[in-house]
């Protein structure tokens, strides 16, 4: 048997870090469920109807990371992830992931409150404003995107509460998920955090601990 961890948390909360990082460690599989939204999102500014690129998102679509993580892209992810039918049209597939043999860990909104509610595992991601402003703009810009530091500030701070305040699947927290923190740690305590719990549920479920 091989657990199934859900990593939820708002925009740069280092979610993805952690998740990517898991994964790696515990040899499971990984999903960055942020990048459906962002694929779908893409479609519609190219014109495309939300639920029919919802309902037609293909594997190498969702793989085109580097286009994904555009400021443009993710404000239209946002805006798609609050219609409830495109949400619906991508809950099978996040599933079947999840359910797979080998162990797997999704990242996103509403994994461990929608997706996967019986997840071993729970984490729940934050950081401060201020702190995921700054990260976010520090990745973008490394990777040649023109943007400043308010303008980052500002997506986030309207993605964040468009993502929180929508009726289906709101970001929050599943009430039995482990908040971590992440505002003042480095990738590795952070990680090593993560970890923790992890093991923990390991050791519940009668598995040996992660190496
Ligand atoms: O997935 P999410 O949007 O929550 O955030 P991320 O992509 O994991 O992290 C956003 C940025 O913050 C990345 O460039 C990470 O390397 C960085 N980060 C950090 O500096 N310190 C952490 N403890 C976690 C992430
Ligand atoms: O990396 P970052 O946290 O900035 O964003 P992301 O995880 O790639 O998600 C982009 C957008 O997709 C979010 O602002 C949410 O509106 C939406 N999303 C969602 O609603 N549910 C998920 N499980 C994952 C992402």
């Amino acid at each position: 048997m091989s657990l199934t961890i859900a990593i939820d948390g708002p925009a740069a909360s280092g979610k993805g870090t952690i998740a990517r990082a898991l994964a790696e460690r515990l040899g499971y599989r990984y999903l960055d469920t942020g990048l459906l939204y962002r694929a779908v999102g893409r479609r519609t500014l190219q014109g495309m109807d939300p639920l029919e690129a919802a309902e037609a998102l293909t594997a190498a679509e969702v793989a085109d990371a580097d286009a994904l993580r555009a400021p443009d892209v993710a404000q239209a992810a946002s805006r798609v992830a609050a219609m409830p039918e495109v949400r619906a049209a991508l809950v099978d597939f996040q599933r079947a992931f999840a359910r797979r043999m080998g162990g797997a860990v999704l990242d996103g909104r509403d994994i461990g409150t929608v997706i996967c509610p019986d997840a071993d595992v729970k984490l729940f991601v934050t950081a401060s404003d201020v702190v995921r402003a700054e990260r976010r703009f520090r990745e973008l810009s490394g990777k040649g995107h023109a943007v400043t530091l308010a303008a980052v500030a500002a997506d986030l701070a309207e993605r964040d509460r468009r993502d929180a305040a929508r009726a289906t699947a709101p970001l929050t927290a599943a009430p039995d998920a482990v908040r971590i923190d992440t505002s003042t740690m480095t990738i590795e305590t952070a990680v090593e955090t993560a970890l923790a719990v992890v093991g923990d549920a390991l050791r519940r479920t009668g598995q040996s601990a992660v190496s």
